[in-house]
C-alpha cells in the first residue's frame, strides 16, 4: 500500500491511474510520493517516508533537487507531454505571421457598428491579405520533444523543412520526417530560411543564439519564431532588424519590456503548455514515473538520480540502491548479499554526476538484516525493497 499528496491541483485523467494500492493522503509527512507544479519545495520539510517527487511539467526550479538526492527521494519531471500543446502554438504562430489574421479581427471589432461592414470589408481587407505556408523554407534549430513534432506538422503543411540538432537523440531520429532536410550548420538554416524557431534548451552554449550576427546571414523578409526561451534570442537586435526592414515578424511566447508593444511582434503570456490536454499528458506521466518507481524499482525522466529500466520486476526479489558515486561500492553490495546467502540474478548500476543507482534482482526475497547492512555502508543513502 503507497501513500501519495498533491502539492498542487493535478488532474483526475492522471490521479484516476492510481489504482486500489494507492491512498491519498492531505497530510504530507504520512507520502511516499508527492506528486507537484509550482509550488515551492525549497524550504519544506521532506517526509522521512518520502520516496519519490514528481513535477507534472518540465521546470523543476521550484525543486531542491540536490536535497532530495541527499535524502534518496528521486526526482522526475514529464518531458515532453506538452510537446503537441507547444507544437499547435509554434504553427498558429506563423499562420499568424504570415496573414494579419489579429489585424483583421481588430478591424472587424472596430466597425462593429458599421451596418455596411459586409461591403467595407472588402475594400478593407487588402490590408490584411498575406502569404501562405505552403512551399515556403522552414528552419528548425533543436529536434526535440518539440521540434520533431514542429517539423513533422510543416511537412504537412507543405513546407520545405530544414533542421539542425548536432545532439539528437535516437528516439527523435527515429519519429523525424525522412522529408526533413539535415543543416549540419546554423548558417544554412540563416541563409535558406523564410521561418526560423527555436526548439532548444537555454544553456550558456544556446544563449544568443539569434544574435545580430545570425541576423545579418538571414533572407530579407525572414520570420522568427521563439517558443523556448526568451534569452536564446537578442532581441535588441532583432527589434532593430524589423525596424530596418529586414526582419518580418517576431513570434514569441515570452513577452518583456524589450519586445511588449512593438510593431510586428507577435506575442503571447507564455501560452505554449497551456492546454487541458497537455496538463492531461502531464499529470498521466507523472503518475506513471511514480508508480514503475515504487512497484518495480524502474527511474524514467529523472532530473536527480540516473535513468534506470530493468522492466517489471518477476524475480523473487528487487532492490534499488541509491547511493554516492563512489569505487568500491558494488562489491560491498555484492558482498553482503553474498554473505545473507542471497543470489544477484541480475543487477544494473547507473550514475549520474555524485549520485548513482543499483537495480538488483534476487533469487530470495531480502532479510531485513540484509537490508540493514546495506544501510550501514557509509555511501548508500536509501535501499527502496521493492519485491
Ligand atoms: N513555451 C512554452 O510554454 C514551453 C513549453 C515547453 C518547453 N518549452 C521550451 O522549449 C524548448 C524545447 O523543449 P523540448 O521539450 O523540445 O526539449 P528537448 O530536450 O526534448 O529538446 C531539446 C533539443 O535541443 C537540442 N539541442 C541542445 N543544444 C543544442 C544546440 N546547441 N543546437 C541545436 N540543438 C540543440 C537537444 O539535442 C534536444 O534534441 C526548451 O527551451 C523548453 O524550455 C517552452
Amino acid at each position: 500500500m503507497f501513500t501519495y499528496h498533491c502539492l498542487n491541483p493535478i488532474s483526475a485523467k492522471g490521479l484516476d491511474l492510481f489504482d486500489s494500492n494507492y491512498n491519498k493522503t492531505d497530510d504530507i509527512q504520512e507520502a511516499d510520493a508527492i506528486l507537484v507544479r509550482s509550488a515551492k519545495m525549497h524550504e519544506l520539510e521532506l517526509p522521512e517516508n518520502l520516496k519519490a517527487v514528481a513535477r507534472a511539467g518540465a521546470g523543476v526550479n521550484n525543486i531542491p533537487l540536490d536535497k532530495c538526492a541527499d535524502a534518496g527521494v528521486v526526482v522526475f519531471n514529464t518531458p515532453g507531454a506538452n510537446a503537441n500543446a507547444v507544437k499547435e502554438l509554434v504553427i498558429s504562430g506563423m499562420l499568424l505571421a504570415s496573414r494579419d489574421i489579429i489585424g483583421g479581427n481588430t478591424w472587424c471589432k472596430e466597425n462593429k457598428d458599421d451596418p455596411e461592414i459586409g461591403k467595407t470589408m472588402e475594400k478593407a481587407k487588402k490590408n490584411f491579405a498575406g502569404t501562405e505556408l505552403a512551399g515556403k523554407t522552414l528552419g528548425i534549430i533543436g529536434l526535440g520533444a518539440i521540434g520533431v513534432q514542429v517539423a513533422n506538422a510543416a511537412v504537412h503543411l507543405g513546407m520545405e523543412v530544414y533542421g539542425c540538432d548536432p545532439f539528437i537523440s535516437v528516439n527523435a531520429a527515429w519519429n523525424l520526417s525522412r522529408s526533413v532536410h539535415h543543416s549540419s550548420s546554423y548558417d544554412e538554416i540563416f541563409e535558406k530560411c523564410d521561418f526560423i524557431t527555436v526548439h532548444v534548451p537555454l544553456l550558456d552554449s544556446t544563449r544568443n543564439l539569434i544574435n545580430q550576427e545570425a541576423i545579418d546571414k538571414m533572407k530579407d523578409g525572414v520570420v522568427i519564431l521563439n517558443y523556448a526561451r526568451d534569452l536564446l534570442v537578442d532581441e535588441e537586435a532583432v527589434i532593430a532588424g524589423i525596424k530596418a526592414g529586414k526582419i518580418r515578424k517576431y513570434v514569441s511566447d515570452f513577452p518583456n519590456p524589450t519586445t511588449a508593444g512593438q510593431e510586428n511582434v507577435i506575442l503571447t503570456p507564455h501560452l505554449g503548455a497551456s492546454t487541458e490536454e497537455a496538463e492531461d499528458n502531464c499529470a498521466v506521466m507523472a503518475v506513471e514515473e511514480i508508480r514503475d518507481f515504487l512497484e518495480n524499482g524502474n527511474i524514467k525522466h529523472s532530473v536527480n538520480y540516473p535513468d534506470c529500466d530493468n522492466g517489471i520486476c518477476t524475480a523473487a526479489g528487487r532492490i534499488g540502491i541509491l547511493h554516492h558515486n563512489s569505487k568500491g561500492v558494488i562489491a560491498q553490495f555484492a558482498t553482503i548479499l553474498g554473505d545473507s546467502d542471497i543470489n544477484i540474478a541480475d543487477m544494473t548500476n547507473k550514475s549520474r554526476g555524485d549520485y548513482a543507482y543499483a537495480l538488483v534482482d534476487l533469487d530470495t526475497p531480502i532479510s531485513p538484516c540484509a537490508i540493514e547492512k546495506l544501510n550501514a555502508i557509509e555511501e548508500v543513502i536509501r535501499v527502496h525493497v521493492v519485491k
